[in-house]
């Protein structure tokens, strides 16, 4: 079994290269390691070296030294994970662990062990798991789902808009999502600053996340006691009622899954797409001609900086050829979203604008392609569209140089996003003196919750009239 090198090991030992050399970044065998400093600091750079070395797939060392594949080529990450016959999605298959070299602290492991949900099976069974998640999915009303995400945006707004300054990752999305995910999955009481971050935690593979975990795990056992108990209008309820019958840990399993998966990547997009359309020239021109609208801006985000960079994994069924590499039975490979989604053969100028062309590989593609993007986007586009038009002059505080990352294993965040605006009043207040139209269906219970514990009550109904999203750009851009 192969040991990660520390830090420790490099003030020892003067063969070590110093921190910062480019050799860190190579193992033994001169394979380029996926991890590290050199990697966490600009990873789109590395996917490029690698590119230029390999083609499109380019053998690489992940955490401990562990060789996989890393799929860059856009037509081969679609044809990996549209082809489940050559290329599964069951860990169980990884040589590699079969034979004990992934170390057994590898922050590996909670992403890659295997558990009984529908994103590490194949075939019927992964159709029979898949299906109970879509079809419970399938019962919200889109338009009821896009009408709390309003509200929640809009209370999220009230806790700042009178500073005049706030940070976008903590105080706006890094919450929104969150929100939305507990009210969905039937668990708005369970909504805390502890559970986001859990979640969050979770994502980074930092020290705390096996407590984070058994964390989310409780929280989330006793809610599949409770739904079991007395079922309601909530997805945790139709996902546990569904005919696939699911066993009380596949259920928790997959309300982990889906929270997880629905949290993260969320907010990771609405942090994105708010960084570009404040500092790039591009975005704010073309929003300022309504040559882009809010849903086109998100589009383009997921282009060029897909909330996942990375799935870890793909395991080859049998031997196999793949971009020129030869592809062992029990090979690991790491779908690289972002390095195909700038792959130079679909996109030979970077600077031309994706608008209306959905064919990035942000929610990957096949049997397993996510299932909760129109969810994610309508969390993005409703919540970004909500905080534009409440503080039309939003202006990065720090220059772009200052904004710093936080890697994680599969993704790249935002550590801040911080703003500053012209001071406004909550709209609470602002909705006594000009009373909002009532919604002109009327909501069920499900569709509009009580508030979340830790943010002020919202008003009785939406706190404007709600004018269409496209204009909302062109009202910012008139306020600067
Ligand atoms: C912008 C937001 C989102 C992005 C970028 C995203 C991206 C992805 C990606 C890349 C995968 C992996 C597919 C693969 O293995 O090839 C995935 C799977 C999945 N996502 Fe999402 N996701 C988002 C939001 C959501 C939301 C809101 C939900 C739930 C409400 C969700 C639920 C799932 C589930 C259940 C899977 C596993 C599907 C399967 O294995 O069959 N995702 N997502």
């Amino acid at each position: 079994m192969s040991t990660p090198p520390t830090d420790d090991t490099h003030a020892d030992s003067p063969l070590v290269p110093p921190p910062g050399c480019p050799a860190h970044a190579l193992g033994a065998d001169g394979r380029r390691r996926l991890y590290g400093p050199e990697a966490d600091a600009d990873p789109m750079a590395l996917y490029e070296q690698l590119r230029k070395e390999h083609g499109s797939v380019a053998p690489v060392l992940l955490h401990g030294d562990v060789p996989a594949w890393l799929v860059l080529g856009h037509r081969e990450n679609e044809e990996v994970a549209r082809t489940p016959s050559r290329f599964s999605r069951d860990s169980r298959r990884w040589l590699e662990l079969q034979q004990g070299r992934v170390p057994l602290d590898s922050p590996l492991l909670p992403i890659v062990a295997w558990q009984p949900m529908c994103s590490f099976v194949d075939g019927a069974e992964h159709q029979r798991l898949r299906a109970a998640v879509t079809q419970s999915m399938e019962r919200f009303d889109g338009r009821g789902i896009r009408r709390y995400v309003n509200r929640f945006a809009n209370q999220l707004v009230d806790t700042f808009c009178s500073d005049g300054h706030a940070d976008l990752v903590t105080q706006f999305a890094g919450h929104l999502p969150m929100l939305v995910m507990t009210q969905v999955l039937g668990m708005s009481d369970d909504y805390g600053p502890r559970l986001v971050e859990a979640a969050q935690d979770m994502m980074k593979g930092s020290e705390t996340a096996i407590a984070s975990n058994d964390y989310l795990v409780k929280t989330l056992r006793e809610l599949v006691a409770r739904k079991r108990a007395e079922p309601g209008n909530d997805f945790a309820s139709w996902l546990i009622g569904n005919s696939a019958a699911l066993t009380d840990d596949e259920a928790l399993e997959h309300l982990r899954l889906v929270l997880i998966a629905g949290y993260s990547t969320t907010a990771n997009l609405i942090v994105n797409t708010l960084r570009m359309v404040l500092t790039d020239r591009r975005f704010r021109a073309s929003l300022a001609g309504l040559q882009m609208t809010i849903p086109d801006a998100l589009e383009q985000s997921l282009w060029d900086a897909p909330p996942f960079t990375t799935v870890y994994g793909r395991w080859a069924t049998g031997d196999t050829e793949l971009g020129g590499q030869h592809i062992r039975g029990g090979d690991m490979l790491v779908l690289c979203l972002a390095g195909g989604n700038v792959d130079p053969a679909v996109r030979p100028d970077l600077s031309v604008p994706m608008y209306g062309n959905r064919s990035h590989l942000a929610f990957s593609r096949g049997p397993h392609e996510c299932p909760g993007q129109d969810l994610g986007r309508a969390i993005a586009d409703t919540g970004i569209d909500a905080l534009l038009t409440r503080l039309p002059d939003l202006t990065l505080a720090v220059d772009e140089d200052e904004l710093s990352w936080t890697p994680t294993l599969l993704s790249r965040n935002l550590a801040a996003l911080p703003v500053t605006f012209t001071p406004r009043k909550p709209a609470h207040a602002e909705s006594l003196a000009q009373p909002a139209p009532v919604p002109a269906q009327a909501a069920t219970r499900a569709e509009m919750p009580p508030a979340a514990p830790s943010i002020p009550p919202p008003p009785q109904h939406a706190p404007r009239l709600r004018t269409p999203w496209w204009r909302a750009p062109a009202r910012w851009l008139r306020g600067r």
